[in-house]
């Protein structure tokens, strides 16, 4: 190995680990040249055949069994913290501390307290810190993102997000830490981030947010008796043990521009795997996306034949973003989905840690991410005052 490779870490070798982990594998596959050759150092898990399957798995050198390892070993430089919430922190002041470029993932933290912790060690750190949200990488919102930057959908009058998924339908599913921690902590910090963040990508800042409503069908859960994957059932204890959080989420935001938006975000919607989608209306045309059909987006604008107006279909290829050359197959209507989008999470990653001369568009940092939980406890607010508007603070 070159002594001028770059070396990478995974903690967490769990649901998302996995994806970072195969996330790098493949950043040398795609787009241009500009990265050094990328060392796959190790991946921690205290999990010891979790963390030995994934290195096994994805070519990582060793599986480690403490994020401390992996802080303390000189010989890694970047790092992505891909576990519970609550331990963000921690393990992200720890790695800064030694020097460590940090990818950790979303929500930023397990509380607006260790937000704020966070964003200012990113002020007063010389590493890349970045945050994953994934679908800032999806071809298809990227390519809504441009026709709303190039004016394609004219003055912007309406934005909709929804992140609508089923992983809590079955109260037999195990309380795991998605299930602790207080009101924000619970659909609106696992996916309502993403669709706050996809929202704040396409129409800018949100300032205010009103109506907030919280809700939780399934009060309590069994404790699981060992470890647990992601949304996996899990063999469970008679044992019971408080859901801490909402299974359910609503609210409206008002964007610094002055457009106003919906929101609605839910782990108990029946039938709905990972259903966020959304969609952007202006005065000449609108867009929709729906991760369920992630290749595609809806566009429509003035067409000057009234008989061929309406909505289009749009499969993504090589037109849209990460597509040229972010496929092994660049050919239109190839599909794609959550794996390339870790990917270029990845990729876009190393590339502002190397500074490479094409770069992708860098990730989220840290003050954004901090944004995003700024969004998320105004929800809470509101929700706790009979939905009266709160305003967001600038971060
Ligand atoms: N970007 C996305 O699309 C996406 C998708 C899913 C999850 N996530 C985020 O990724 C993070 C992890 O979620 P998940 O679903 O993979 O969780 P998970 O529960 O499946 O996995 C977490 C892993 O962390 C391990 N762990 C616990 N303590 C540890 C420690 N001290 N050191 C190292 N590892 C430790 C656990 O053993 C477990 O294997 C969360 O922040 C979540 O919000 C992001």
């Amino acid at each position: 190995m070159s002594r001028h490779a770059l070396s990478v870490a995974v903690i967490g070798a769990g649901m998302a680990g996995r994806s970072h982990a195969a996330g790098y594998r493949q950043v040398n596959t795609v787009f241009g040249a500009g990265l050094p050759p990328v060392r796959l150092a190790a991946i921690a898990d205290p999990n010891t055949a979790l963390a030995e399957d994934a290195a096994r798995r994805y070519g990582y050198e060793k599986a480690v069994y403490s994020w401390e390892e992996v802080a303390e070993d000189p010989t890694i430089d970047a790092v992505s913290i891909v576990v519970g919430n609550d331990l963000h922190r921690p393990i992200a002041e720890a790695l800064i501390a030694a020097g460590k470029h940090v990818l950790c993932e979303k929500p930023l933290a397990g509380s607006l307290e260790d937000a704020r912790a966070m964003a200012a060690a990113e002020q007063a750190a010389d590493v890349v810190t970045a945050v994953g949200y994934t679908f800032r990488r999806s071809p298809a919102i990227a390519a809504i993102r441009d026709h709303v930057r190039d004016g394609a959908l004219g003055e912007l009058t309406l934005f909709s997000g929804r992140y609508w998924c089923d992983y809590a339908c079955d109260p037999r599913g195990p309380l795991t830490w998605r299930f602790r921690g207080g009101p924000g902590s619970g659909a609106l910090g696992d996916v309502g981030a993403h669709v706050i963040d996809a929202a704040q990508l396409l129409c800018g800042p949100i300032v205010s947010v009103s109506g907030g409503i919280l809700a939780t069908q399934i009060d309590k859960r069994p404790l699981p008796l060992g470890a647990v994957v992601g949304h996996a059932m899990a063999p469970v204890s008679q044992e019971t043990g408080a859901v801490e959080n909402e299974d359910t989420a609503m609210f409206s935001a008002r964007f610094r521009s002055g457009l106003s938006g919906s929101f609605s975000v839910s782990r108990t919607a029946f039938g709905m795997p990972n259903g966020l989608a959304l969609d952007v209306y202006g005065l000449a045309g609108r867009a929709g996306f729906d991760q369920h059909r992630p290749a595609e987006y809806v566009f429509d604008d003035t067409q000057p034949d009234p008989r061929t107006r309406g909505a289009r279909q749009v499969i993504v290829g090589p037109q849209a973003p990460y597509f040229a050359g972010g496929y092994p197959m660049e050919a239109p209507g190839v599909g794609g989905g959550n794996a390339e989008m870790f990917v270029y999470q990845c990729r876009a990653f190393l590339d502002q840690i190397v500074g490479t001369p094409d770069p992708l568009p860098p990730n989220a940092t840290f003050a954004d991410g901090l944004h995003t939980m700024e969004v998320i406890q105004a929800v809470v607010r509101s929700a706790q005052s009979d939905g009266a508007a709160v305003p967001v603070p600038a971060s």
